[in-house]
């Protein structure tokens, strides 16, 4: 026996507590209370003193999280106490079916007082459920739900994920306790997951719950490891203690005291109109959330009620799921359309068989290039899975190739534009393959427009999509600057242009001639030149003249602006067609106010960067976002270090949590725009 002296036995437990708290903080409270250069010495020198002292290791070691040596096969688990299932209700009016049979079994109707049941209320998590076995505090067993009677035994996998404590913390430990729970893999982790396996040539996963349940189905628990997955704590099945909650939030608050995660948005409501309103209330947030959730579940509050409520087969008479609409449904493809954007890029379009998902009715998506047809080995006229989660556009999350018709089609990628007939050339190491007509082509003649007449653009009132196809079809427009030429009489030769509507578009046309230099580079539709940037020119440049003379080691020296968007940037403004539709814009009356170069004044926040996040209710968030980069601040979509400033509206979420637990300074609307008062 190797002998071990107090001092390494005091140190070696120093470091397993203060590592087991620094993984506390950052996994389950998302609060970070070290750096992570810091966790990694600390668990360098546990390693050092595990090395030296093999006797010393234990299971609930934090260095244990890495995974250990694959399995054979994993083994069966019977539950003590079967894991059941969920009843679901599709509508408000199922929801009050069961508030109505919870009522009827309390015999509610009969009691003097009738009041409303207590409900919780929590996101139903889109993961793999799991089970969690704690003797005298120590994890000793994870298993999965298989049939509800007998599931896997993976707790080599389940130790991995540094959510699930491996030993309790607190007090009143129970000598048994089985928690349950669902183990997910956020939104950040599960694209990182799929960029990888894009970039190694592999399959990706449909979504984040084949994910995780991918994840957790591994015999070797090192790839588990590899796998950011999450564990949040929603029942117990088996227990032992002193301490006995009243009430199922009770329940969770003590979980959360003994180092289980706890969804964020669990909440106690009265009645089943409260639980309505929470399903609204949520299934606004849900885009906005890190993780997928695919319903909520209600839980009658009082575990002595529950008790009274029982079972049926599969469920429990005191829970309900009720679901959102599906994010993800099957559908044919039934056709690829080759559309050209406005740089000439070309996009195949799935023309799809409508289909209802997430929340609307679908019946294109998008299929992005010819590798992504590749990859996904998707063929005209096969069954397919469409995701559509929140605004993002319809994706095709996978082909389901035992459905393939043998009449099924390949889907070739054209040599030539579809629209102007030029070559289509994927310029080395693009994904994106163009048509070569440039101005010749009528569809990039059509999106310039489009893009230039758009709100964030010129914002010409009134200039739709579809005015501009008719416009350019007609013949009456071939670039930007004729759209300044138009006249009342030439609209009204087009369809279904009344009077009022011609005479209101030539108003919006002339009122846009008044613009700024950041909008008016923006509208020039120079490629890889969005709104920041745009912005970021003018600031740098103060004039036109100025972008126009740049060259690409003075475009570099700009913040922001790298190799590539510098190269386009001279490239756009080398090519005399461009210049003449300037000078054209120009002669016609569009104007804007330079930006005085020495008045530093006017760009307080000039280095500064600044996240909007939440709701904005007296100002727009574009406007916001404007008068930022107005005065010289960039507007970042995250929170990271480099965060100046954060303003939070209500509903702000983990980009709040975050800069808080940067120490970010955060102001609220009202402070921002007291703030904004005072800059003047
Ligand atoms: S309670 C006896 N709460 O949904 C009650 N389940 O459709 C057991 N789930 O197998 C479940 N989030 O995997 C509960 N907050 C939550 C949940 C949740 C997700 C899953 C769970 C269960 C399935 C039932």
């Amino acid at each position: 026996m190797q002998q071990i002296s107090d001092d390494v036995l005091r140190e070696y437990e120093h470091l397993k507590d203060a590592l087991n708290q620094h993984n506390h903080r950052y996994y389950v409270l998302d609060d970070p209370s070290v750096p992570d250069s810091e966790y990694d010495r600390q668990m360098r020198e546990l390693q050092a003193i595990e090395a030296q002292y093999p006797g010393l290791l234990s299971e609930d070691s934090p260095s244990q999280r890495v995974g250990g040596k694959a399995l054979e096969s994993f083994t069966q688990v019977r539950h003590t106490v079967a894991m059941l299932s969920l009843e679901n209700a599709f509508s408000d009016a199922e929801l009050e079916d069961f508030d109505r049979r919870v009522k009827d079994r309390l015999n509610y109707a009969a009691q003097k007082n009738p009041t409303e049941i207590e409900f919780a209320c929590e996101p139903k998590l889109d993961g793999v459920a799991v089970s969690l076995l704690y003797e005298n505090g120590q994890l000793v067993r994870g298993a999965t739900r298989g049939d509800g009677s007998v599931g896997e035994d993976i707790t080599a996998n389940v130790r991995t994920i540094k959510s699930i404590p491996l030993k309790l913390r607190g007090d009143n430990i129970p000598s048994l306790l089985e928690v349950r729970g669902e183990i997910y893999l956020p939104r950040p982790g599960f694209d990182a997951l799929n960029a990888k396996a894009i970039a190694a040539g592999e399959k990706t996963f449909v979504n984040p719950r084949n994910a995780a349940a991918g994840s957790l189905r591994q015999l070797d628990s090192k790839i588990t490891a590899s796998r950011p997955l999450e564990m949040c704590a929603y029942s117990v099945g088996q227990f032992e203690a002193e301490v006995t909650p009243d009430s199922h939030t009770h329940m969770l608050e003590t979980l959360g005291g003994w180092g289980f995660k706890i969804n964020e948005h669990v909440v106690a409501v009265m009645g089943i109109a409260a639980c309505e309103d929470y399903y609204s209330a949520m299934a606004e947030r849900r885009d906005q959330l890190t993780y997928d959730i695919d319903g909520i579940v209600y839980k009658v509050n009082n575990l002595a009620l529950q008790q009274r409520l029982g079972f049926v087969a599969k469920a429990p008479r005191w829970a309900i799921a009720r679901k959102f609409p599906a994010q993800e449904e099957m559908t044919k493809l039934l056709d690829v359309e080759f559309q050209v954007g406005r740089t000439g890029a070309i996009t195949p379009v799935a023309r799809l068989a409508p289909v209802f998902v997430g929340g609307v009715t679908v019946s294109n998506a998008t299929l992005h290039n010819g590798d992504e047809i590749k990859r996904l080995g998707v063929c005209i006229g096969d069954t397919v899975i469409i995701r559509r989660a929140g605004d993002v556009i319809p994706q095709i999350a996978k082909v389901i190739l035992e459905k393939r018709p043998e009449d099924a089609q390949q889907i070739v990628f054209p040599e030539r534009c579809p629209v102007c007939q030029s070559s289509v050339k994927r310029a080395e190491g693009e994904a994106v393959a163009r048509c070569t007509g440039g101005l010749f082509c009528g569809a990039q003649i059509k999106e310039a427009i489009k893009h230039f007449a758009s709100r964030k653009a010129m914002d010409i009132d009134g200039l739709g999509d579809k005015l501009v196809e008719l416009l350019v079809d007609a013949g009456s427009i071939y670039s930007v600057a004729d759209l300044f030429e138009l006249n009342v009489d030439q609209l009204l030769g087009l369809e279904r242009m009344a009077d009022k509507s011609a005479t209101n578009l030539t108003a919006a046309i002339t009122a846009s001639k008044e613009t700024t230099l950041a909008k008016f580079l923006y509208s020039l539709g120079i490629r890889e030149v969005g709104e920041a940037t745009a912005q970021t020119l003018a600031n740098n440049f103060g004039s036109l003249e100025a972008v126009i003379e740049a060259d690409a080691e003075q475009l570099l020296d700009v913040d922001d602006i790298g190799p590539v968007v510098a190269k386009h940037i001279v490239n756009f403004f080398s090519n005399p067609d461009n210049l003449s539709i300037i000078q054209a814009l120009r002669e016609s009356g569009v104007n804007w106010a330079d930006i005085d170069q020495n008045a530093q004044a006017s760009q307080p926040l000039k280095g500064q960067t600044w996240v909007l996040t939440g709701g904005m209710e007296i100002m727009s968030r574009a406007e916001a976002k404007d008068r930022l980069q107005a005065l010289g601040a960039k507007v970042a979509g995250s929170v990271s270090a480099k965060t100046s400033q954060v303003v939070a509206g209500p509903g702000a979420g983990s980009k709040l949590t975050k800069a808080q637990s940067l120490d970010i300074p955060v102001l609220d609307e009202a402070g921002f725009l007291e703030y904004l008062n005072r800059l003047g």
